[in-house]
C-alpha cells in the first residue's frame, strides 16, 4: 500500500515568464534522478505555458494554483479547467489558505472547484490547515474535520484517490516557524482518520496526504521519515532551484 510522495513547488504569485525559465532550466537537470518522488510546480497562471513546453520530457509536472468551479461564461477574472488542460497542466491547487484569508474562498467554494476539477480531470491539491489561534484554543481538530469533510464533500472513491490533500497550519506559512514533525504527523494522521470515515480505512490509507508550511532541505527528512507525511507542499523553497532539488531529492 505505498502511496508515491509527492513534493509540490508553489510559487504563489512569483515568477514573470522570464524569471520562470531561468528557474525551470535550472531545476531541471537538479531532480532528473528522482524516480521514488512525484515533482510538481504550481505556478501562476501566465507561467503555465512556459512551464509546461520547458518541462516536456522531464520529470516535473506542472500545476495551476487555482481553477474556477464553471465551466465557462461571464466570470471575470477566473480560469476555467479546460483552459488548464489545454495547456497541458496536470495538478491544481485549490483551498490555499491565502486564498480563504484573503479572497474569501470558503470551504464550499473550495468543494465546487474540488468537483469541476475532478470531472474535469485535473488532479486536486486541496488545502486545509489551523490558524494560531484555532491552534492555542484547541480547535485544530474540529477546524480540519470540518474543512475535510465539507470541502471534499460528495467525491466519488476514484476521485478521493487521485486527490491530494495538503496540511498546511497557517501559522506556519511563510514565517520560518515549521510544525514539529510531531505536530505534522498528529493532524495529518487525523485527517487520514477523517477521510476513513467518510470513505473506508482502505481508501484513507491510499489518499496521499502532503504537509505545508516552511518546508525546507533542513526540516524535510525529519517531516518525510513520519509514517502519514507522504510529502510537502513547498513555498518560498520553491522558488530556488538548489532549495527545490534538495527538498525533492530528500531520500538521497
Ligand atoms: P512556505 O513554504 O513559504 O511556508 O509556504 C507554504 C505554502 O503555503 C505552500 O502552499
Amino acid at each position: 500500500m505505498a502511496r508515491k510522495p509527492i513534493i509540490a513547488g508553489n510559487w504563489k504569485m512569483n515568477m514573470t515568464n522570464e524569471q520562470a525559465k531561468v528557474l525551470i532550466e535550472g531545476l531541471k537537470p537538479l531532480v532528473k534522478d528522482a524516480k521514488k518522488t512525484e515533482v510538481v510546480i504550481c505556478v501562476p497562471y501566465t507561467d503555465i505555458a512556459t512551464a509546461v513546453s520547458l518541462c516536456a520530457g522531464s520529470n516535473i509536472k506542472v500545476g495551476a494554483e487555482n481553477v474556477a468551479w464553471a465551466e465557462k461564461g461571464a466570470f471575470t477574472g477566473e480560469i476555467s479547467a479546460d483552459m488548464l488542460l489545454e495547456l497541458g497542466t496536470e495538478y491544481v491547487i485549490i483551498g490555499h489558505s491565502e486564498r480563504r484569508q484573503y479572497f474569501g474562498e470558503t470551504d464550499s467554494s473550495v468543494n465546487a472547484r474540488l468537483k469541476t476539477a475532478v470531472a474535469k480531470g485535473l488532479k486536486p491539491i486541496v488545502c486545509v490547515g489551523e490558524t494560531l489561534e484555532q491552534r492555542e484554543k484547541n480547535r485544530t481538530k474540529s477546524v480540519i474535520r470540518k474543512q475535510v469533510t465539507l470541502g471534499l464533500a460528495d467525491l466519488s472513491e476514484e476521485d478521493i484517490l487521485n486527490t491530494v490533500i495538503a496540511y498546511e497550519p497557517v501559522w506556519a506559512i511563510g514565517t520560518g516557524k515549521t510544525a514539529t514533525s510531531e505536530q505534522a504527523e498528529e493532524t495529518i494522521k487525523f485527517i487520514r482518520g477523517v477521510i476513513a470515515k467518510m470513505y473506508t480505512r482502505k481508501i484513507a490509507n491510499k489518499v496521499r496526504i502532503q504537509y505545508g508550511g516552511s518546508m525546507n532541505p533542513k526540516n524535510v527528512k525529519e517531516l518525510m521519515a513520519m509514517p502519514n507525511i507522504d510529502g510537502g507542499l513547498i513555498g518560498g523553497a520553491s522558488l530556488k532551484a538548489e532549495d527545490f532539488s534538495l527538498v525533492v531529492n530528500f531520500d538521497k
